[in-house]
């Protein structure tokens, strides 16, 4: 089966691409190759490509940047992905398109099903929600992936940039009034392998389980690394960003548990692997 992914560049495609590998026929472009909001494009990268599946992992996720660039944000989180779908149902290829846990409003206080109803509090948030809905009215057995807090080998991310300033500066502050649950990319492979394989549709929610803040997570970060590094807790409204993040957005996996047999493992379990993975990448 051959899968063809859009945005395959960034932080979630690089790190699940190589897994893939071993299962499928894997082909990847970015924005460089293809501008998924350009229909052109996408129509000459089907017709080159000729992919089983397109999984879009294209988007603009700078989640602040949004609010400023709301155009360009529309564009491309919502109709670029309308015009993969449309491509897609031309053409009769399967449509993975992946999504967020900022499509939540954070005030439920329990895990979030794929039943709950979203309500966007920021602009990124509602482009994204946007694109699940267009890719569902254009495919309706598009599969759309909802991940979060999302980490992993190369690409800027929160574990990155907290390793870097606690480092440059042995102090940095961290709001505690956001919980989710921290991912590693990498483990979205195997039951994002799964599903394909088995020709799922509809909406799936993928984390690691369990939950934390993130302040919690830079105390287990330099804990792990043996840093010592002062961390200070702070609230959102200290923090003063430009977009609203949901204060809870944990995810009940249960239901791509039950599709696939993968049972999640634990963050804190996830992380590990994970520093170990980049330490022995520093010091190779
Ligand atoms: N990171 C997270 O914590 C997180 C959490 C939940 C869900 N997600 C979702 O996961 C998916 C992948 O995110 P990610 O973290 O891998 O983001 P990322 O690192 O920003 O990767 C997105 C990729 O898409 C490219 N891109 C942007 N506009 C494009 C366009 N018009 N045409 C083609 N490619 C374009 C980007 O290129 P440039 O870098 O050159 O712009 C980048 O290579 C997104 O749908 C995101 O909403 C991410």
């Amino acid at each position: 089966m051959k899968v063809l992914f859009a945005g395959g560049k960034g932080l979630l495609g690089s790190n699940i691409i190589p897994l893939l590998k071993s299962r499928f026929d894997v082909a990847s472009l970015d924005i460089d190759e293809w501008d998924i909001t350009d229909p052109g494009a996408g129509e000459a990268a089907i017709n080159r490509e000729k992919p089983d599946v397109l999984v879009n992992c294209a988007a603009m996720t700078d989640v602040d940047g949004c609010e400023d660039g709301k155009e360009l944000a529309e564009k491309v989180n919502s109709a670029g992905a309308a015009i993969l779908a449309g491509i897609c149902s031309e053409q009769g290829i399967r449509l993975v398109h992946i999504s967020t846990d900022y499509v939540f409003d954070g005030v439920k206080g329990s895990p979030y099903t794929e039943e709950d109803t979203p309500n966007p509090i920021s602009f990124y948030g509602k482009t994204k929600l946007w694109g699940e809905e267009r890719v569902l009215a254009v495919t309706p057995s598009s599969l759309i992936i909802r991940s979060q807090w999302l980490y992993g080998v190369g690409g800027q991310h929160f574990i990155s940039k907290v390793i870097k300033i606690g480092g440059e500066k042995g102090g940095i502050e961290v709001v505690n009034d956001q919980r989710g649950s921290p991912t590693y990319a990498r483990d979205i492979a195997e039951p994002l392998a799964i599903l394909i394989e088995k020709g799922e549709s509809g909406i799936y929610h993928i984390s690691n389980s369990g939950s934390c803040t993130w302040y919690e997570l830079a105390l287990e970060i330099f804990a792990t690394l043996g840093m010592e590094v002062r961390v200070a807790p702070i609230s959102s409204q200290t923090l003063n960003r430009k977009a609203a993040r949901p204060a809870y957005s944990v995810f009940d996996t249960g239901k791509v548990q039950r599709a696939t047999g993968v049972v999640m493992r634990n963050w804190q379990e996830a992380l590990q692997e994970y520093l170990k993975d980049v330490r022995t990448k520093w010091t190779r």
